[in-house]
């Protein structure tokens, strides 16, 4: 299916990596033009060349941290130079650390807000005004399955994504005049960097070789296997296409079933 995005203009935070550079990669495949952020250069500028030699497309890379409200302003400020303004926005980047409630200072609560929800409510802030002028936008923040379903240590995480979950619901009703759609897309296990450290580091500490590591996760998810960057990445694709105008204030699952909430 062609997506109907050929010449779009993306700007794609946590890019370098996992899921961010997974949905990017699928943004440039379907011709859209993309601005690519995150921290770390070396990896940022890599991910950038496989990129060009794929697909074709411009890719310009921005150093940025999404806490940092000065680098985000920059970010958004480069992408307008470079392509005139943002279409997409790919609202991604790391998640705070998990532990029990009781582990966590006043410091890494604020941290974990800075960034969900704020980067989040900072990025949109910083690109509504072109999408509202060209009467056309797509925004999808990277959330996660601990929005729906309670997933033990992750109560900085959940309580910020709750927050993006709110304020996205709320900004689809303000902003779908303007043809600008608002969802977020929540994983699962997708098997990333992230999930290797968070999840499977823990079973190869306790003698576990890293495919009976994966195959252990895998247990409690009914399709029995985790999740790859790219099968999250076509649903944002997607999302993002012309084909989905109609729908917008949604949070879709990628997570093989693992949220057993029936609403
Ligand atoms: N993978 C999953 O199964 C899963 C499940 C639920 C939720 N999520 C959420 O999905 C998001 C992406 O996860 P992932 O698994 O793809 O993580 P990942 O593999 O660790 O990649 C994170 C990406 O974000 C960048 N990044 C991290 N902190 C940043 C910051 N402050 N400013 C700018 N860029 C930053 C990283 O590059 P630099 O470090 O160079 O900046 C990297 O490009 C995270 O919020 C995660 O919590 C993932």
């Amino acid at each position: 299916m062609d997506l109907g995005l050929r010449g779009r203009t993306a700007l794609v935070l946590g890019a370098s990596k996992g899921i961010g550079k997974a949905c990017a990669f699928a943004l440039a495949r379907e011709g859209v033009n993309v601005m690519l952020g995150a921290r770390g250069m070396e990896q940022l500028e890599a991910t950038a060349e496989a990129m060009r030699a794929e697909t074709g497309v411009r890719v310009e890379v921005g150093r940025v941290d999404v806490t940092d409200p000065a680098q985000c302003e920059a970010i958004v400020a480069a992408a307008r130079a470079a392509f005139g303004r943002v279409d997409i926005l790919i609202n991604n980047a790391g998640g705070p650390s998990f532990g029990p409630f009781e582990s966590f200072s006043e410091e890494q609560w604020r941290a974990a807000m800075e960034l969900n929800p704020l980067s989040v409510a900072r990025f949109i802030r910083l690109v509504l005004p072109d999408m509202k002028a060209a009467g056309w936008g797509r925004i999808i923040n990277i959330t996660s399955w601990a929005t729906k379903s309670v997933l033990p240590g992750s109560v900085l995480s959940t309580a910020g994504r709750l927050a993006v979950a709110g304020l996205s619901r709320l900004l689809a009703d303000e902003v779908g005049p303007f043809g600008i759609t608002v969802n977020n897309v929540a994983p699962g296990s997708i098997l990333t960097d992230r999930v290797r450290d968070i999840a499977v580091r823990p079973r190869l500490e306790k003698g576990m070789d890293e495919q009976a590591a994966i195959a252990d996760i895998a247990q409690g998810i009914p399709v029995r296997r985790v999740g790859n960057p790219e099968e999250l990445a076509a649903v944002v694709a997607f999302l993002a296409s012309a084909h989905a105008g109609y729908i917008t204030g949604a949070t879709i699952p990628v997570d093989g079933g693992v949220v057993r909430a029936i609403l």
